[in-house]
């Protein structure tokens, strides 16, 4: 039976995502009193130091990332007092054999919450050592970061090797994007309102756009950025996250097997991109030198210090072939060094039946729905409305927002980071926001074979200045069916 965690064991404690997100969102948990009672932490990494050292480190980070006239320092020091640090080399099976040894002596009553931080090579052989060493019992998870692989096969030969020592239920897959609020709020706005599942169909949705798109480049990543690219950075986790949560049926529960069901059927059901499709319902592109804000920046190339073939942008026609979505094309969209960031979902919905205004001289337009997850989150209802004043010959419509901003709604609640939701939940061993196995390897399957007609087509990325919305042949994605991108 899951508990709470008295021990939280952090690999990868002094790396970058950990000073930049995980030791802070560590830190809101206390001042929220959310951290499960007589919790302790223990961070592991290369690094020889002591616990006083690795302590000072935390306190760094925290307070990098909290604006000082915010920072709780009772809470600092509450936190500080539960940490304590264990060198370890992931490569020397001796030292991971010690650290077991501190796992067995701290982890008290309650259950031990592994957070592995590290390069995905390393699952396998850590969750081997946690197992040699006694501690991986029914009383352990296991948080995995993303990627988990580089395409089906070496997803699969990650999965198996942490499946030898642990069973499906104990293994927390991130997403972060599943840990951010406006992302939880899509599940909320369709599953909370009675107002919008009978819309939620092809016969009222014309089609759908996800776009992810981000104003930065490689952010010194190059060397893991270009062996990845966009497709498989962004494309096989985060948009296809947020399409399975838009066209998923209504769970029965909000509970980790009900939710995870539901999204796994609509991964099933995506619609393999093969042979001359690929040619036709994808483009890859990646930047060259532009301006962003009127800030000139570098090309792809520039910026990784040498010619590549990776991409940077893609841009997809998908379908989803089930009942429900027969028929609706799902547009998705990412891309890094574009003109704005911007997350957002928009259901275009499908004209009127008959319009009682033609003749007056007005057309109505479809009314959309957006919802903006980044970089504020706000939902938009596009309504028809009748221009105020008087008019001769007929009547004037416009298209007016009803809209809901989340952050003016909710102004008293603090903007969460998405660890501090996924690591509230782990602690407690609640799996919905977390990915199954299934769930990613159903997305590689589909992901590969929009890879390999690339490869096997010989596809390059098109050119793209930095600062614009990807290739043209991006644009032509959509108008090709009549539909164009919302900017
Ligand atoms: C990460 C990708 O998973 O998500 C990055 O590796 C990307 O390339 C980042 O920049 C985007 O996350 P967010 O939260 O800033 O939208």
């Amino acid at each position: 039976m899951t508990q709470d965690a008295t021990l939280f064991v952090l690999f990868g404690a002094t790396g970058d995502l950990a000073q930049r997100m995980l030791l802070p969102s560590l830190y809101a948990l206390e001042r929220d009193a959310l951290i499960p009672n007589g919790l302790r932490i223990l961070g592991t990494a290369r690094t020889v130091m002591d616990r006083d050292a690795f302590r000072a480190n935390v306190a760094e980070a925290v307070r990098k990332a909290i604006p000082s006239g915010e920072l709780n320092e009772d809470a600092l020091t509450a936190l500080l007092t539960r940490v304590e640090y264990h060198a370890a080399s992931i490569d020397d099976p001796a030292a991971l054999a010690s650290l077991t040894v501190r796992m067995c002596e701290m982890r008290g009553s309650g259950d031990t919450l592994v957070h592995l931080s590290t390069a995905p090579r390393w699952y396998g052989p850590i969750c081997e050592a946690l197992a040699a060493g006694g501690v991986a019992d029914s009383r352990m998870r296991v948080m995995l970061e993303k990627p988990i692989g580089h395409d089906l096969a070496s997803s699969i030969a990650i999965n198996e090797s942490v499946a030898k020592v642990f069973r499906e239920a104990q293994v927390f897959r991130v997403d972060h994007y599943l840990g951010k609020e406006g992302v939880q709020n899509l599940l909320a706005l369709r599953f909370g309102n009675a107002l919008f599942e009978p819309l939620w169909n092809s016969r009222f949705i014309e089609q759908v756009q996800i776009t992810v798109a981000e104003t930065v480049g490689l952010e010194g990543r190059g060397g893991y950025y270009d062996e990845s690219g966009a497709m498989r950075d962004m494309v096989q986790n985060h948009l296809l996250q947020l399409l399975t949560l838009t066209a998923m049926e209504p769970p029965s529960h909000f509970d980790p097997g009900a939710v995870r069901n539901e999204k796994l059927k609509v991964l099933r059901s995506l619609r393999p991109i093969e042979g001359e499709d690929v040619a036709t319902h994808t483009v890859a592109g990646q930047y060259t030198a532009g301006a962003i804000d009127g800030r000139a920046v570098p090309g792809y190339a520039e910026e990784l210090g040498k010619k590549s073939r990776t991409e940077s942008f893609v841009a997809i026609r998908a379908h989803i072939d089930n009942w429900r979505w027969s028929g609706v094309p799902f547009y998705l969209r990412t891309g890094k060094r574009m003109p704005r960031r911007a997350t957002e979902i928009y259901l275009k919905l499908r004209a009127v039946p008959h319009s009682i205004f033609s003749g007056a001289g007005a057309e109505p337009e479809p009314n959309a729905l957006l919802i903006r997850l980044q970089p504020e989150e706000r939902i938009s209802l596009m309504l028809m409305n009748k221009t105020p004043g008087l008019d001769r010959s007929g009547v004037k419509l416009s298209q007016v927002a009803l809209d809901l901003d989340l952050h003016d709604a909710f102004s008293h609640e603090r903007k969460r980071v998405s660890y501090e939701r996924l690591y509230l939940d782990a602690l407690g061993g609640n799996g919905t926001l977390f990915v199954r196995r299934d769930e990613i390897e159903a997305a590689w399957t589909w992901v590969d074979q929009i890879l390999g007609g690339w490869t096997a087509r010989g596809q390059e990325p098109r050119p793209y200045p930095a600062g614009t919305w990807g290739p043209t042949s991006a644009l032509a994605l959509p108008e090709r069916h009549g539909h164009s991108w919302r900017e």
